[in-house]
């Protein structure tokens, strides 16, 4: 993370040092699109964030300035202030969910970048709005605690972008610690960090992002929700978690084909996460890997969130002998995460590249995975 081109373009568009702050984009070993279900989660953040300097102005406008876009927006921060370029939208939308909670703050001056890939379901506009949500309560000393500021950033998106997202990447983004998953019961909101270190068993965690660019906005993912929450009330529940499968079998007649299979999908993802974190704690990766297919291929056939370049990847590590691999994230496009014993690594990452590489016409880009700490003031 570049802290010192932040920190120059900051005082040459304003003249005066901002403070900078940090929020990560995460990974998810297991349990995707269980979150709004009321589920399981198993997240981790990761070192690929936003990076923010920010100075209150003693106005009341905003003006931000995104480094890698070479663009600037200005706004202020009443209701009818929404600014018009879309990611702006990220840190207009923190600022009025902050305002509508009630507590107080002022204009500001910022500039901000990140390394977080856009568009690969590695969380990039959870980590925008974690940096902001972080940094306005630490500068206005609002004293928000942490999972209000997680739950500010999803408003963000369900108020000023358009997705109606669960909670898991803002709370990645927020409470992530170095060499270690949350698992987060998004039901209770209970929380646990598990140590996580694959190569201490002989394996590494490893993204391929397919460049296919996911966006979520606007994008069928609302749609998966909506099919989640009509089953859900057609049994009587608040969400899906934990509806057993002859539940879902003895109302299959009264359900879409399609609501039947994405139901049935969350449902067999419920059991996965748990079993994930049984497995880890056993020191048994080989089945922590297994549920990892079987959640790729639940995505791909039953809640229909994968893609043909996705499906390729997870192909190919299973012809490699791969012991895990899965689109990550909501779908749609993005990265597979996958998981390999070492001796396996180069391998892999040769073969996958050169055959999609042929299939695509380009490679894969190769993100290794290194766990690590959640939103600070650096
Ligand atoms: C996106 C959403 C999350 C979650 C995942 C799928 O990342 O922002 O809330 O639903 O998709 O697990």
């Amino acid at each position: 993370m570049d802290t010192q081109t932040i920190s120059e373009r900051f005082r040459a568009l304003y003249g005066q040092e901002g403070t900078l702050y940090t929020s990560p984009g995460r990974i998810n070993l297991i349990g995707e699109h269980t979150d709004y279900n009321g589920g399981f989660v198993f997240p981790g953040a990761v070192d690929k964030a936003m990076l923010a300097a920010i100075r209150p102005n003693g106005t009341e406008r905003v003006r931000v300035w995104a480094e890698d876009l070479g663009e600037g927006s200005e706004f202020g921060l009443q209701e009818e202030d929404k600014p018009a370029e879309q990611w702006a939208c990220y840190v207009f939308g923190v600022c009025r969910e902050i305002q509508k909670r009630g507590y107080s703050i002022g204009g500001f001056d910022a500039v901000f970048s990140g390394d977080v890939p856009l568009g690969a379901g590695m969380s990039s506009s959870a980590a925008l709005e974690s940096t902001f949500a972080y940094a306005l309560n630490d500068l206005w000393g609002l004293g928000i605690e942490s999972f209000e500021l997680a739950r500010i950033g999803q408003a963000t998106e369900h108020n000023y972008c358009g997705v109606m997202c669960g909670i898991m990447d803002q709370f990645a983004s927020i409470h992530g610690k170095a060499g270690h998953l949350v698992r987060l019961d998004c039901r209770s909101m209970e929380y646990e960090y598990f140590p996580f270190d694959a190569s201490k068993y002989g394996y590494r965690l490893v993204l391929l992002n397919s460049c296919v660019k996911h966006e979520l906005v606007g994008s069928p993912y609302n749609e998966r929700r909506l099919s989640c929450e009509r089953v859900a009330s057609m049994l009587g529940r608040d969400f899906l978690r934990g509806t057993t499968l002859e539940e879902l079998e003895a109302i299959k007649e009264r359900l879409s084909e399609e609501d039947y299979k994405r139901a049935r999908y969350v449902v067999g993802e419920e059991a996965r996460v748990l079993d994930v974190c049984r497995a880890l704690e056993e020191g048994d990766l080989e089945r922590v890997g297994q549920r990892m297919y079987e959640t790729h291929w639940g995505m791909s056939r039953d809640y229909e969130v994968s893609c043909q370049e996705l499906d390729f990847l997870v192909e190919i590590a299973e012809e490699c002998g791969v012991s895990g691999s899965r689109i990550m994230g909501g779908g749609f496009g993005g990265c597979t995460i996958s998981l390999v014993k070492e001796e396996l690594y180069d391998r892999f990452i040769t073969t996958a590249t050169e055959r999609f590489a042929a299939r695509y016409g380009h490679a894969p880009k190769v993100i290794p995975v290194v766990i690590s700490d959640g939103a600070r003031r650096l």
